[in-house]
C-alpha cells in the first residue's frame, strides 16, 4: 500500500470548454476509515459525461463538486483495510469514490464483486451504471417494438452500445450515429446493428434517409446538436425520443434554441427525459438480465482504458470531443484479477 494519496482536485470552475488548468493534482495522507467504514484502494476510475455538470456552477438534478474538493467519480477497488464486519481486506468493491488513489467509504454504500461473475472494470460500464441506464431508458420510454427503427447516437460508448444491442434483442433495427469510421465499423461488425453513421459525413440527413427507409421510431438522445437536428423531422407518428444526454451541448455558455414542437403535436411523440439514479432499485434486475449475456459473449462491450490518474483530466476532456472509443476507464492501480 502507498503511504500518500494522490488526488485531482478541481482548482476553478470553466467557463466553456474546460482545461487541464481547471484541475490540480495533488498529494495528501492516505484517510483512515472510521467504524462501519473501508479503505478502498483505487483500481478503475470511471469518467463521465456527467462530470462536466458537477464542474459548472448552474443548477442541476445534483449539487456540484465545490472549488478545491477532489473531483466527483465512481471507483472498482479493492478493500485495503475494513471497519466493518462485512468486508475483509482483498475483497473486491464497487463503490469507491472519487478522482484519487484511496477513499475511505461507507460500506452501505459499497457492492462486493465477484471477479469470477465479471471483470471488475464492467461494473462501470456494460454492467454499471451506463448499462442501467440503456436498460431503463429502452424498457420505460423508448418501448422498441418488433421491426421498429431505433437509432441511437454515440453508438459506440457506454450507453449507446448497450442500447442498440438491447433494441436488437427486441426485434428493432438499430441505426447508429458515431463519429468516425473505425467508430462506424466497431458498431456495425463487433455490437451488430443494423448500420451506422458518421456523423462528420456531409450529408448527414441524405445518411439517415438511407439508412431508416420506413422513418425513425425511436431516436436515442445522447449528444444534441447538429445531430438531434437531423433526426428529429424524421420521426415517424408516434415516435418516442428518449431524453439521455447532450453531450456536444455540455460546455456551451448560452442554451441553444431547440426544436420547432409544433412537429411533437402533428406526430403525437413522445419526448421523455430520466435520470437513471432516480431507478437505482432496477440494479440488482440489469445485473441479473446483463451479466449471463456477457458471459455467453451475446452482450459485447469496449473499454477505453487510459494509465494513471494524472492522466484523468485530459482523458476527461477528451471524453467531451469524442476522443475516447468505447467506455472511458482510468486505471488507478493494479488489477490482480487482469494480471493473474
Ligand atoms: N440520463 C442519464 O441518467 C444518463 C446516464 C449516463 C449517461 N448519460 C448521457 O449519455 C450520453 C453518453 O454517455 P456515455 O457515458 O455513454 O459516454 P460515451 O458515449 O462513452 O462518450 C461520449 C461520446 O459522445 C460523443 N460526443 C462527444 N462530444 C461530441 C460532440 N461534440 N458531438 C457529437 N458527439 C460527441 C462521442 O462519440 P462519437 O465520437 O461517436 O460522437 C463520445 O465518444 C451522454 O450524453 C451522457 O451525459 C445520461
Amino acid at each position: 500500500m502507498e503511504d500518500r494519496n494522490r488526488q485531482v482536485l478541481l482548482k476553478r470552475r470553466p467557463t466553456g470548454v474546460p482545461t487541464t488548468a481547471d484541475f490540480e493534482i495533488a498529494d495528501g495522507p492516505v484517510p483512515d476509515p472510521r467504524e462501519g467504514e473501508v479503505l478502498v484502494r483505487g483500481i478503475y476510475l470511471s469518467l463521465d459525461p456527467y462530470m462536466r455538470g458537477r464542474i459548472s456552477a448552474a443548477r442541476s438534478y445534483a449539487k456540484p463538486v465545490d472549488v478545491g474538493a477532489v473531483m466527483e467519480g465512481r471507483v472498482v477497488g479493492q478493500v485495503a483495510r475494513s471497519r466493518d464486519p462485512g468486508f475483509r481486506e482483498g475483497d473486491y468493491a464497487f463503490g469507491g469514490y472519487g478522482w484519487q488513489l484511496y477513499s475511505a467509504v461507507p460500506a452501505t454504500g459499497l457492492l462486493k464483486l465477484d471477479p469470477a461473475e465479471a471483470p471488475l472494470s464492467t461494473a462501470l460500464g456494460v454492467l454499471g451504471m451506463p448499462g442501467l441506464t440503456a436498460h431503463v431508458g429502452l424498457s420505460e420510454i423508448g418501448r422498441p417494438q418488433h421491426g421498429e427503427t431505433v437509432v441511437v447516437s454515440a453508438a459506440s460508448g457506454a450507453v449507446g452500445a448497450v442500447v442498440g444491442q438491447l433494441a436488437k434483442r427486441a426485434g428493432a433495427r438499430a441505426v447508429g450515429i458515431a463519429g468516425g469510421a473505425d467508430k462506424c465499423r466497431f458498431v456495425e461488425s463487433e455490437l451488430g446493428f443494423d448500420s451506422c453513421i458518421d456523423h462528420r459525413s456531409a450529408d448527414l440527413g441524405g445518411a439517415l434517409d438511407r439508412a431508416c427507409p420506413n422513418g425513425i421510431d425511436v431516436y436515442w438522445e445522447n449528444v444534441g446538436g447538429a445531430v438531434q437536428r437531423a433526426v428529429f423531422p424524421r420521426l415517424n407518428d408516434f415516435g418516442r425520443m428518449v431524453m439521455c444526454g447532450m453531450v456536444s451541448e455540455y460546455n456551451d455558455v448560452e442554451p441553444r434554441p431547440g426544436p420547432n414542437l409544433m412537429t411533437a403535436v402533428r406526430k403525437r411523440l413522445k419526448i421523455q427525459g430520466f435520470i437513471v439514479s432516480d431507478q437505482w432499485q432496477r440494479f440488482g434486475e440489469y445485473r441479473a438480465m446483463a451479466a449471463p449475456l456477457l458471459r455467453s459473449g451475446e452482450l459485447k462491450y469496449r473499454e477505453d482504458i487510459v494509465e494513471g490518474l494524472d492522466r484523468a483530466p485530459e482523458a476527461f476532456i477528451g471524453l467531451l470531443h469524442g476522443r475516447n472509443f468505447g467506455k472511458l476507464l482510468v486505471k488507478l492501480g493494479d488489477d490482480p484479477t487482469r494480471s493473474a
